[in-house]
């Protein structure tokens, strides 16, 4: 029988956490957000995107540097450390950097001194100790990490494969490229990096409806939302011809139309006809101070946290602000799961969901912007707000407010990066959240890579706002 508790040690202490979680989370719970260091300013970090695509929770563990505390589960007897900020950082090295941060720009550290050779090693073993990246893994610790050399005991490991052309190919089995599947003629295959389609929200949405606190019907948006992912599924039904690769993602692309793709434990590389990216978006937190403290984080990695690794957040008190349809989930989610949500509502509209809010017993507020969001030590973050310049009516006042942590809902950055190495005509476009396919439209967007594969940009990915389907796709769904 498994315990209900393990133990690990960080900082020389033990401490005590429930298992089938993630080391983040097993930390958070405990107090501990800082889980590393920025490399510049040495500023803390904590968990960012919890989806293994940042820096933000790299920790050293069993002596092994640079492990992803999010996607790494706890386990019984593990050590855990921040890694070594570097002998100059603390509070002198920062104070420097904030005066004289300008003659440092991004990326100096890399960017500097790259030829001749000799300069260059030079300058980056003067450099690498300052970043605070951790040092090599302890002698010990590596070879256990490495797998099995011996006959008696082989290592797991299955090759890497070529899946060969895989036709018409959807990357991302959320609404968008569900709907995108079961409007197209003859086989798809789809690739998600989740275990089940219907993307990011789909498990949240699924524990919404299930929440006899929170009942979801009183979020139409979200309760339609849902409605789709269900009316989605039926129809995937009858379609023998629509093939899911779950749990593996697209990490590159190179031209003209070749793919790396990546499970679990094996690499894999194919090539596409056509290519539908329904990748969907990322979190971004927006520009005011302190968007980088521990403990502030974006809908998509709360909806991780929460679903994937059971973060408890009953009688916490959580302050969820912005606007959107992220917002409505994110803030439902947590309610259903025993958080205190104080709201705060930076668009008007959704008149029926802040109705639901006030009758659940929402702290709810408007017609305030954030001015910052700092730490408050134990684990707390304090937000203040000042007045919204636009509002009318009569005169709003500052407001401070004290949170366990803080979610920031708002329009996603669209996830690009490999239509991008594919050669795909990209523009930045503020209104879309960042950069999208020049001629994206409703969400959408239909052309060709340079050489002249198919290519659909669909969903959030086109700039769409999530919850507000492509409407090309609905109607065809439908139909
Ligand atoms: S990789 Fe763990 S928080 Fe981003």
């Amino acid at each position: 029988m498994s315990s209900n508790k393990v133990t690990i040690k960080f900082g020389g202490k033990s401490i005590t956490c429930r298992p089938d979680t993630s080391l983040a989370v097993a930390l958070w719970e405990n107090g501990v957000r800082h889980l590393s260091h920025s490399h510049k300013y040495g500023k803390p970090r904590g968990v960012n995107c919890a989806r293994g695509h940042c820096t933000s929770c790299l920790m050293r563990v069993d002596g092994i540097p640079n492990v992803r505390t999010c996607h790494t589960p706890v386990q019984e007897g593990m050590v855990v450390e921040i890694q070594d900020a570097g002998a100059f950082y603390g509070p002198p090295m920062q104070k420097i950097l904030s005066i004289g941060g300008h003659l440092f720009p991004v990326g100096f550290y890399y960017k500097w001194f790259t030829k001749p050779a000799v300069l260059s090693r030079f300058f980056l073993d003067q450099i690498r100790p300052l970043t605070g990246v951790g040092r090599l893994p302890d002698p010990s610790a590596a070879v256990a990490d490495l797998p099995a050399a011996s006959a008696e005991q082989p290592a797991e490991i299955i090759p890497s494969a070529n899946l060969g052309n895989l036709g018409t190919l959807i990357i991302g089995a959320g609404p968008s490229g569900l709907a995108a599947a079961l409007a197209a003629n003859g086989p798809v295959t789809i690739i998600d990096d989740h275990l089940q389609p219907g993307g990011q929200r789909a498990s949240a949405l699924g524990t919404l409806a299930q929440s006899t606190t929170t009942k979801i019907e009183r979020f139409g948006i979200l309760a339609s939302a849902h409605k789709r992912l269900k009316t989605l599924h039926e129809d995937l039904k009858d379609r023998s011809d629509i093939h899911f690769h779950l749990g593996m993602r697209a990490i590159a692309g190179y031209r003209p139309n070749g793919l790396v793709l990546r499970d679990e434990h094996n690499l894999f590389t194919s090539t596409f006809t056509n290519l539908i990216w329904a990748a969907g978006a990322l979190d971004t937190l927006g520009l005011f101070p302190g968007n980088d403290t521990p403990g502030v984080i974006g809908p998509r990695a709360a909806y991780r946290l929460l679903q994937r690794d059971g973060l408890k957040v009953e009688g916490k008190r959580v302050l969820v602000l912005g606007c959107g349809f992220d917002l409505w989930l994110s803030a439902a989610l947590l309610a259903a799961r025993g958080a205190s949500i104080s709201l705060v509502v930076t668009e008007p509209g959704n008149n029926s969901e802040v109705s639901a809010a006030v009758d659940l017993g929402w702290q709810l507020t408007t017609g305030l912007q954030l001015s910052e969001i700092r730490e408050q030590g134990l684990g707390l973050v304090e937000a203040t707000f000042v007045p919204r310049a636009s509002t009318p009516g009569p005169a709003h006042s500052h407001m401070r407010l004290k949170a366990d942590f803080a979610v920031i809902c708002g329009r996603g950055k669209p996830a690009y990066d490999i239509p991008y190495q594919l050669g795909a005509d990209l523009t930045a476009q503020t209104e879309l959240g960042g950069y999208a396919p020049r001629g994206a439209k409703n969400g959408s967007f239909s052309g060709q890579l340079p050489n002249g594969h198919g290519i659909q940009v669909l969903g959030e990915a086109a700039g769409a706002l999530p919850g507000y389907p492509a409407a090309s796709n609905e109607k065809k769904v439908s139909s």
